[in-house]
């Protein structure tokens, strides 16, 4: 069978939410694609739908409690992750999400989830002021720092008869994600890619800074696009807010001098290197000492050119793949090609932060990657970790060459 679920060994898990009558569509279809499906439903989801619908299905056991008396499996909370190249979870209730970000395993599809290493992506499914809950979305952000994928839910009419954003993703969404998941490669098995990310603060006195608009998101895309196609990661991230991506090996600084130093003292061991990071172009030169007062007369920074960090890369390259970002207001293509040729890069990854929805902050960005080739090549509009794919691929042809 000629399809991504074909020999895949997929746990489906099933919670108990009014969308669990839909996790049996998505069973069927990773059936029909040849996938081998092994469902785990909670207590309450078996309250929405039968274990039966599932055993039908799936031609497998059900599975509906930690101590249930397992046929297939000697001991299935270890045998089944094991076995799994993927974990599934439609519909995920807001309490799987709480459990699994805090580390609880009361039931078999915790206890499943805690055990795997196989990627795992949550379908969640809920209503809307549950899915807006601060404690819900630390709890999505802390996951997906670990490398677990959500399906955003989608805004629409709930169960409930409210409208808004907490309706299970389609099955066309979910069976797309999980194709993807299962296409990812193991190509950069080993090759050691230094990452820069997130922005740098500049100190004008111990209270103020000057600071850019960069939140490391595309960066730490990067990283953990990195880190899951089996590279060997070292972060080296400016301030941010984001959780440590699990994986890499992250190492924080605060200023261009400083990321300039980690940068440059990581250098030997990288094949790769990936400047994502906004690193600010000026510093003042003399920073105060003590917080500087407001007098009511003028003040001037003097501000001093910092170094260049991609370009001093590009200066020691060696064999080394570099890839540099070109974040640009007008003039993208021309002043991309610019950087490329001066900074030696191997590919320049330019996008137009003037554009609403993506670059700085978003969670999203349309990019054009030109390589030094004059190859140019048009990514759409698409989440951070995509465009970070896309990025890898590009790097990758050229380690092969
Ligand atoms: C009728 C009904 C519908 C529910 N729908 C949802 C839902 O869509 N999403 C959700 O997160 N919780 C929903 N809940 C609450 C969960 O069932 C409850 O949090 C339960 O503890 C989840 O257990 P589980 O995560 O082990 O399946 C619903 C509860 C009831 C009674």
């Amino acid at each position: 069978m000629n399809s991504v679920y074909a020999n895949k060994n997929i746990v489906l898990g099933v919670t108990g939410g009014i969308a669990a009558y839909k996790a049996a569509e998505i069973c069927s279809a990773l059936v029909q694609g040849g996938a081998s499906v092994h469902v785990i439903m909670t207590e309450s989801a078996t309250k929405f739908v039968g274990p039966v619908t599932f055993r039908a299905l799936t031609g497998h056991q059900v599975i509906t409690g930690l101590w249930d008396e397992p046929r297939e499996f000697e001991i299935a909370h270890v045998s089944l992750p094991d076995k799994a190249d993927l974990l599934l979870v439609v519909p995920a209730t807001a309490n799987i999400i709480g459990k699994v970000a805090n580390g609880v395993a009361d039931d078999m599809l915790s206890t499943t989830i805690m055990a795997t290493k196989a990627p795992v992506v949550f379908a969640p499914a809920m209503n809307w002021k549950m899915w807006a809950n601060p404690v819900m979305q630390k709890n999505v952000e802390k996951l997906t720092a670990l490398g677990y994928r959500f399906i955003e839910p989608e805004c629409g009419r709930l169960a409930c008869g409210e409208e808004g954003k907490g309706r299970l993703a389609s099955p066309g969404v979910i069976l797309k994600a999980v194709a993807d998941v299962l296409a990812i490669k193991n190509d950069l098995d080993g090759v050691a890619i230094l990452v820069t990310a997130g922005p740098t603060q500049e100190p004008i006195d111990p209270v103020r800074m000057i600071v850019n608009r960069s939140s490391g998101k595309m960066g730490y895309a990067v990283a953990r696009a990195a880190v899951e196609r089996g590279a060997k990661v070292i972060l080296v991230s400016g301030p941010t807010d984001i959780p440590e991506p699990a994986g890499v090996e992250l190492v924080k600084v605060q200023t261009a001098a400083e990321m300039l130093s980690a940068v440059m003292a990581r250098l030997p061991e990288a094949k790769v290197v990936i400047g994502a990071a906004a690193v600010a172009d000026f510093t003042p030169k003399s920073p105060g000492n003590q917080k500087i007062k407001k007098t009511g007369d003028e003040l001037s920074i003097e501000l001093q050119p910092t170094t260049d960090i991609t370009a001093e890369v590009g200066r020691n390259k060696g064999d080394r793949v570099l890839v540099g970002f070109a974040a640009e207001t007008e003039n993208l293509i021309k002043n991309a090609q610019s950087k490329l040729a001066s900074k030696n890069y191997d590919f320049v990854v330019a996008n137009d932060v003037s554009k609403p929805g993506i670059g700085f902050g978003a969670d999203e960005n349309e990019v054009t990657i030109i390589g030094k080739d004059g190859s140019v090549r048009e990514v759409a509009r698409a989440p951070k970790l995509d465009i970070a794919n896309e990025i890898l691929d590009s790097v990758k042809q050229a380690l092969g060459a």
